[in-house]
């Protein structure tokens, strides 16, 4: 029977946000001291051997990064809480804020304190206008009972682009400039913010570290799938019974997640398919529900993890219709930086809304699996390579929702 276990929403509901006293009560910052009674090199190892992995959609090992940033050597470094939360569908990250901010800065600060930085960003989702003074007042009662030290922290506001997620379109954006992504490498932990090295985490992935280092990194690393261990929020949305969020260890599969803790679909109806990670995520069939909802395992059957957000749909959807809105919200949001996202996102947009419209033939589908497949490698940022996503897993999975609109 699948369960939820709450590492990251341990809080939840439990303490009040803004009284930084029952945070404390519940032993928070007590990871922050013991951090700073270790040596740099041991914290990161710690984190490292927990093999905790970024919760923002990459899922790159965390400890590694925090050493690259600690091996760089520069006077300054800094440390950014990935906040933009741009993705349909997703408010996991909102909800660590809203109701444990200090899990977040205590794991800045931690982090800050392993690499060897002294100032702290929040880049924070500009339509969460109500979080800025939950961070600031949690920032303001850290400060006051000097749990911060030397380690600064500032909220900034996002402008609300999709693409200002990316971590170089944030780091522009962050610098005042237009948010488009920059060529990599290099790499932020080495060049980063105004070419400091720089460390870029998602919430979730901060709100992890305290527990960390409070239980032992090898009691995280045996918590469900080994290559991608601990939890995952998840954000049920769509034809869902209980759309609500649920908070699992990584080796609980797509249909526990739907079927049982989300109560299976709504009104009865059939299962069709799933689509997970956000708007750019692939579409899953039933045959592929024993998944485990962990990174690489996703990742073996082309779909991503993403930023936990699970849109399901009942077998009454036209997923053609559903995947040329998202073509749609894609041509919208790319940067046009690049030709293959700034012609590719505009002319999947025209064929899909050709084909959606019964005016399609075979040879615009094959058309769009050729476009989708050179954008995938040939755009230079994640939100290029990763928008033909829907339109391919939707040809490959469900080719008869095409086949019956085509002229
Ligand atoms: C278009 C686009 C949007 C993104 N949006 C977010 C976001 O809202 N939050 C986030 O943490 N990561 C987002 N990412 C991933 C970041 O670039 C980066 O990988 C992440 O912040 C690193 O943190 P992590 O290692 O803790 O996952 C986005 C990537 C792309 C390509
Ligand atoms: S892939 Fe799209 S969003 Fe990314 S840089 Fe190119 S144009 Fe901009």
């Amino acid at each position: 029977m699948a369960e939820e276990m709450r590492i990251v929403l341990r809080n939840y509901g439990k303490i009040n946000p803004l009284k930084i006293d029952e945070y404390i009560n519940q032993g928070g910052y007590k990871s922050l001291e013991k951090a700073r009674s270790m040596e740099q090199k041991a914290l990161i190892e710690e984190i490292k051997k927990s093999n905790l992995r970024g919760r923002g959609g990459a899922g790159f090992n965390c400890g590694q990064k925090w050493s690259f940033a600690y091996q760089a050597m520069s006077e300054q470094k800094y440390v950014i809480c990935n906040a933009d939360e741009g993705e349909p569908g997703t408010y996991k990250d909102r909800l660590i804020m809203e109701n444990d901010p200090h899990t977040l800065l205590e794991g800045m600060a931690i982090c800050g304190y392993a690499i060897g930085a002294n100032k702290g960003y929040i880049y924070l989702r500009g339509e969460y206008p109500h979080l800025m003074d939950v961070l600031n007042t949690a920032i303001q009662q850290a400060g006051e009972k000097e749990l911060l030290k030397d380690f600064a922290i500032e909220v900034r506001s996002g402008a609300g682009a999709y693409v200002c997620g990316e971590e170089t379109a944030l780091i522009e954006s962050l610098e005042g400039k237009r948010g488009e992504p920059r060529f990599k490498p290099p790499y932020p932990p080495l060049e980063g913010l105004w070419n400091q090295p720089t460390i870029v985490n998602n919430v979730e992935t901060f709100a992890n570290v305290a527990v960390i280092l409070e239980k032992g990194a090898e009691w995280y690393a045996s918590i469900g799938a080994p290559a991608y261990p601990g939890t995952k929020v998840f954000t049920l949305t769509g034809d869902v019974n209980n759309k609500t969020f649920f908070e699992v260890p990584t080796n609980t599969t797509i249909r526990e997640l739907i079927f049982k803790l989300g109560g299976g679909i709504a009104g009865g109806k059939k299962f069709k398919a799933v689509q997970i990670g956000g708007t750019s995520g692939a579409f899953i069939p039933e045959e592929l529900l024993d998944t485990p909802v962990a990174f690489d395992a996703m990742s073996a059957v082309g779909a991503t993890l993403g930023s936990g957000a699970v849109f399901v749909l009942d077998e009454s959807r036209d997923l053609v219709d559903v995947v040329t809105r998202i073509a749609g919200f894609f041509e919208h949001e790319s940067c046009g930086k690049c030709a293959p996202c700034r012609e590719g996102t505009a002319r999947v947009c025209e064929m899909m809304n050709k084909v959606n419209a019964g005016q399609g033939s075979a040879g615009d589908v094959s058309l769009l699996e050729r476009l989708g497949r050179v954008m995938s490698y040939s755009c230079l940022c994640g939100l290029g390579q990763a928008a033909p996503a829907p339109v391919l897993t939707t040809i490959k999975h469900f080719k008869a929702d095409y086949n019956a609109k085509l002229m």
